[in-house]
């Protein structure tokens, strides 16, 4: 499903539930390795109101120093987990680009969470598609244009869909309004898990 900016796509249930519990499954078993911790904004330090870790070679990290990609955990220092294959065969589905992403942040969504509005610029490969998944409850996410003050669609997120950010969209602002807490019971504790693939290097 097209949706209201050019290259942006909707697959609403593309994982079954069955796939959806065994993907959630396999995540929550390799980030055991890598454990959930609150990141902060550059310069102000603020916790940022979503829960993070990474899979794959490189992680997206936030914190007082700013916005970067690093093989390593913050916390931990080792390395992150491994991508499910899932996820990778995911990318070649739906990514059109001849490489593999290089990182997948995943993101806890509590009952208040919410992401400000943003476009995802930390990376070199700018012309590789973001594909990210949702899992647990539903969420809004809005969508906007290449300029903060350009109007807006909003439109509900489910568990098993996923969205591909491509072409112009890819350079689009977007974020996530709120959360509908007890819409699914997929994720132990309740809540949201966005996974979201991104290439960082030119191939
Ligand atoms: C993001 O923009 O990084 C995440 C989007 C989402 O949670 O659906
Ligand atoms: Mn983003």
């Amino acid at each position: 499903m097209n949706l209201s900016v050019e290259g942006a796509r909707l697959f609403p249930g593309y994982f079954s539930s069955e796939a959806r519990r065994a993907l959630l499954a396999d995540v929550l078993a390799r980030i055991e390795a890598a454990p959930f911790y609150t990141p902060t904004m550059p310069r102000s330090g603020a916790p940022l109101s979503t829960r993070t870790t990474n899979l794959g070679p490189l992680g997206w990290v936030t914190d007082i120093a700013g916005y970067r990609y690093q093989a390593e955990h913050p916390h931990t220092g080792a390395t992150w987990p491994a991508m499910p294959r899932t996820l990778l065969d995911l990318w070649r589905d739906l990514a059109d680009y001849p490489a593999p992403p290089e990182a997948c942040l995943v993101n806890w969504y509590g009952p208040a969470s919410r992401l400000g509005l943003h476009v995802d610029q930390d990376e070199e490969a700018v012309n590789a598609p973001v594909v990210s998944v949702s899992l647990g409850d539903d969420a809004l996410f809005r969508l906007g244009g290449q300029s903060r003050r350009d109007p807006t669609h909003s439109f509900r997120l489910h568990s098993g869909d996923v969205v591909v950010l491509a072409g112009v969209s890819r350079r689009c602002f977007h974020g996530v309004d709120r959360i509908y807490p007890g819409t699914s019971q997929l994720v132990p504790g309740g809540g949201r898990i966005n996974l979201t693939m991104r290439r960082v290097n030119w191939p």
